[in-house]
């Protein structure tokens, strides 16, 4: 359940109310138990609220113009009484920004980094059977960690975990192969044992190492003793001989079964996927995997993409990753955080390497638990291959940053030896005693952003020291756009314009080239992302940098990197063939081809074959004359492929398809998976029209919702979360998210004077993962104070000075209820002040009891509640009328006994 905006909780303001503010159990506000959440928002997570909001250019430029600001979650659950005894934790995998987790009004965690997974154990809070519990979230964008839309709210999945006393730690078990002699592997495991409980625990850590097709090829198993409370790691190093390697071409995938047993018994167990390959870097020649040279084409990116903000689903990581790699791009930079884990799997299985990159820079302890939470997260995936433990720090000249990069560097390598350690910097990059200083700051590889002319002079200096590119190009493009119209905030994608700290392309791919001792270049970026429209600001709300858009559809620039990243031959014509932009100038016509000779025609007529440039390509200039633009791109003589723009008339109907780099089938009907669907107009001859803008309805009728919609125009204030989107330059998304019911769905899609299209899909039932259900939530009165216990009745209206915190006992029924006092015989007055739940101010309704002992009367504002008083020994019940806002209620109770007082929850319910 959702709350936009913060919800007020009150500022102590006399002595008892500061006594108590800071009380476990006693959180105040949304943080308490009996916050009246009727009226919040339902919604799933992973859920981003900045992408719901509205532009407006009284946002942050970074943040895309989209407001950010405070909200709340809250989520009631069950735990069964079985669940007793298990050590039990809520895992984040990732919030925005900063936040604060309560569980059953205990405050347990306050997390300060937006991309750092963090776990909150609430064993000893717990609550079972009919008494739920509840997690309450604060989250605090208005921090923000970068200067590039950071979205807001739980952006990444949540999970209940449960596990016995006796456990194998979160991220507890590092696999780390090593390659020996003569086709034999080490396989390093350790496995990190923790026990919770008060006895010592005597257990085998077993460890199977699984073949391709499930069969157990090694294992090892290991006695182990942990004493009470603590926690011991178990080293083993199991030989494999010849597995098969993860490459970038085949990605073979081991797993690591991990079991605790006590005697026969399983106590726990986990599962990791791993990979056999070796890495390098080389000062000299470069990046090597598996020992053979390769040259890092990556790029950086940010998270986000078009429709959903920062909470991107699973399908959608890889489908960027997929679209990069079709692109011949191998390797990807978490610019500037640690990214998702599934973005992590996707790069595992798919054959991306990645540079996996911590946010904040510093050796506190706060930033160690980050850098840790990264390190201890990622290790185990083969694609990673370097750490970078920071981005262009303004300190990064000095031997501040020298000596904070060393203490971080000493500590990844404690945490994993086995990959480089490396920082980006802008600056300072030939100051001795610098970051830049690898010796200095204890780096294993540096990564220079930009100033390629730096390169030489730092390799001079530093011969020993493996270099990379960390950032280059800052391209300046808009896709399907062919001339810059600085009015319009437009950008020819022609490849021309850039920042002013990047060059074009066609430069950098040169200097990358010229310099072998380069490990590789991460482009400035791979998609465009929300935030930092550099060099310009309001009404754009996304940057021009990507090669790709906010969508996944590629600009002109993906093309020509896919002519310098790969071989099987391909050519791309651009720009579009349906009137120049320039009036009656002569076009500028290009081809991208990896193949040495390219020929254009005109309507048939070869306006000439030329010798394709490697860097600089092919080019023409054509007087624009309606028809068919068509290149032939040739090798080894014969044609090897080719590719034609034609002239289309105005859009006459709507198309849609499921992006072709989507996995489409089967479409798992798992309430996650989500297909980017592509919508584009059609002239008379079906020919696809890359100027439409028509503004096109969805709507979908089957088992899935329209999880939002994009078209990455940098300008566009459309909403992302609608049921409609203009096409820009020809083409808009729907991301098309399944419902956890298979069955057969039809999307649709209509424009105003245009033939509407249809889509046809079928899900396929799946194995859900197991999810926790929604409780329905409780109005559970807390709070309650009880007076001294007297022998005679007292006065019901009696109350406890705000000076006196001592005779009043606070008690919390709710929490596992006790009898109240061990009298023989006596009187008491239990007393709470509760907000009426807004569904019960105009109706009144009933405060039950679920457990109180003894004869009971209940006074609601000092008036006597009906129906009187009773005699109780287990629930009992009260009515209380319309109240607006809140009602004090005093329960007063005499027992005759040893046992008396409230016991068990107290609910306000409905009448
Ligand atoms: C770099 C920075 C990136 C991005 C880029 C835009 O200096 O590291 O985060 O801002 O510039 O050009």
């Amino acid at each position: 359940m959702f709350h936009l905006g913060d919800v007020e909780s009150p500022v102590p303001n006399n002595h008892i109310s500061a006594y108590m503010a800071n009380k476990a159990g006693w959180a105040r506000g949304a943080g308490a138990v009996d916050c009246d959440d009727s009226d919040w928002r339902e919604l799933d997570v992973p859920h981003d609220w900045a992408v719901e909001g509205a532009f407006s250019p009284e946002h942050h430029v970074d943040a895309g113009f989209l407001p950010r600001g405070v909200g709340w979650y809250r989520r009631h659950f069950r735990l069964e009484p079985r669940d007793r005894g298990r050590r039990l934790s809520l895992q984040f995998d990732g919030v925005a920004t900063h936040c604060t987790v309560y569980v059953n009004g205990h405050l347990l965690h306050r997390n300060f980094c937006g991309y750092t997974p963090f776990t909150v154990d609430f064993t000893d809070v717990a609550r079972f059977g009919d008494e739920l519990n509840v997690v309450a979230v604060r989250v605090d964008a208005t921090y923000m960690e970068g200067w590039w839309y950071e979205g807001a709210g739980i952006y990444r999945h949540v999970y209940l975990v449960k596990t016995s006393p006796v456990h194998i730690a979160q991220y507890g078990v590092f696999v780390r192969p090593e390659k020996g002699a003569g086709g034999e592997w080490a396989t390093h495991v350790e496995t990190t044992v923790v026990n919770e409980s008060d006895q010592a625990a005597t257990v085998t850590c077993s460890s199977q190492i699984l073949g391709r097709a499930g069969d157990v090829i090694a294992s090892d198993a290991t006695p182990i003793t942990v004493p009470r409370r603590s926690s011991q790691v178990v080293q083993q190093t199991i030989p494999v001989i010849r597995p098969d390697l993860w490459g970038l071409d085949s990605r073979a995938l081991y797993m690591l079964q991990s079991e605790l047993r006590a005697g026969d018994t399983p106590v726990d167990g986990t599962s990791t996927t791993f990979g056999y390959r070796t890495i390098r870097f080389d000062a000299e020649r470069g990046f090597f995997l598996n020992d053979e040279h390769v040259l890092l084409k990556g790029t950086c990116n940010h998270q986000d993409h078009a429709g959903v903000g920062v909470a991107v689903p699973d399908s959608i990581h890889e489908f960027r990753v997929r679209r990069l790699l079709e692109m011949g791009s191998n390797a990807y930079r978490a610019a500037h955080n640690p990214p998702a884990a599934e973005l992590l799997d996707a790069c595992d299985r798919l054959g991306m390497l990645v540079m996996d990159e911590n946010r904040n820079f510093g050796s506190s302890p706060e930033h160690f638990r980050q850098l840790r939470a990264m390190v201890l997260r990622d290790r185990n995936h083969p694609s990673v291959i370097c750490w970078s433990i920071c981005n262009e720090e303004a300190i990064q000249g000095t031997p501040v940053a020298a000596r904070i990069g060393r203490a971080m560097a000493a500590e990844v390598r404690r945490l994993d030896p086995s990959r480089p350690v490396m920082a980006a910097v802008s600056g300072g990059i030939l100051n001795d005693d610098s970051l830049a200083d690898a010796t200095a700051a204890g780096l294993d590889v540096v990564g220079i952003n930009y100033q390629l002319h730096v390169h030489d002079p730092y390799h001079a200096k530093h011969p020993a020291t493996p270099l990379l590119a960390a950032e280059t190009h800052c391209l300046l493009g808009t896709r399907g756009q062919y001339a810059t119209e600085p009015d319009r905030h437009a950008f020819a994608a022609y490849d021309v314009e850039h920042a002013p700290w990047g060059l074009t392309a066609r430069s950098t791919w040169r200097s990358v080239l010229d310099h072998p001792y380069l490990a590789g270049l991460f482009i400035w970026a791979g998609f465009d992302y929300r935030g930092e429209p550099s060099p310009h600001a309001w009404p754009c709300v996304n940057s021009f940098f990507g090669l790709l858009d906010t969508c996944g559809f590629a600009k002109d620039a993906f093309y020509l990197h896919k002519a310098y990243f790969t071989s099987a031959p391909f050519v791309h014509l651009l720009p579009h063939w349906n009137g120049s932009e320039g009036g009656d100038q002569p076009v500028r016509v290009v081809a991208y081809t990896n193949c040495p000779a390219a020929e254009l025609f005109l309507n048939g007529r070869s306006l000439g074959r030329k010798t394709v440039d490697p860097i600089e390509m092919a080019e023409w200039l054509v007087p624009f004359e309606p028809g068919v633009l068509r290149v032939v791109a040739y090798r080894d003589g014969r044609v090897a492929a080719d590719v034609e723009r034609v002239t289309t008339g105005p859009p006459n109907a709507l198309g849609l398809e499921v992006h072709p780099a989507a996995v489409a089938l089967p479409i798992p009907a798992d309430g996650r998976f989500t297909l980017p669907v592509t919508v584009f107009a059609m002239d008379e001859a079906s020919r696809r029209v890359p100027t439409a803008s028509d503004l096109v309805t969805f709507s979908v009728d089957g088992p899935a919702t329209i999880l939002g919609v994009g078209n990455g125009d940098p300008t566009s204030h459309e909403p992302d979360k609608a049921d409609h989107r203009s096409l820009f330059h020809g083409l808009a998304q729907v991301l098309l998210q399944m419902r956890a019911t298979a069955g057969r769905m039809t999307l649709s899609a209509t424009a105003p004077g245009l033939r509407p299209a249809t889509l046809q899909l079928t899900s396929t039932t799946v194995p859900l993962s197991p999810t926790m259900p929604r409780a329905r939530p409780r109005h559970i009165v807390t709070g309650w104070r009880m007076s001294p216990i007297t022998p005679g009745r007292p006065d019901v209206h009696q109350s406890a000075s705000t000076t006196d915190v001592n005779t009043w006992d606070r008690v919390e029924p709710a929490a596992g209820g006790q009898p109240a006092w061990a009298h023989a015989s006596g009187y008491a007055v239990y007393r709470a002040a509760v907000a009426v739940p807004k569904s019960m101010r105009s109706t009144g309704g009933v405060v039950r009891f679920h457990g109180v002992v003894g004869e009971v009367e209940l006074f609601i504002d000092g008036d006597r509640a009906l129906p009187g008083a009773k005699d109780a020994s287990s629930a009992v019940a009260f009515s209380f009328p319309a109240r607006a806002e809140q009602i004090t209620l005093s329960l007063l109770v005499h027992s005759a006994t040893a046992r008396g007082g409230i016991t068990g929850p107290v609910e306000l319910t409905p009448a």
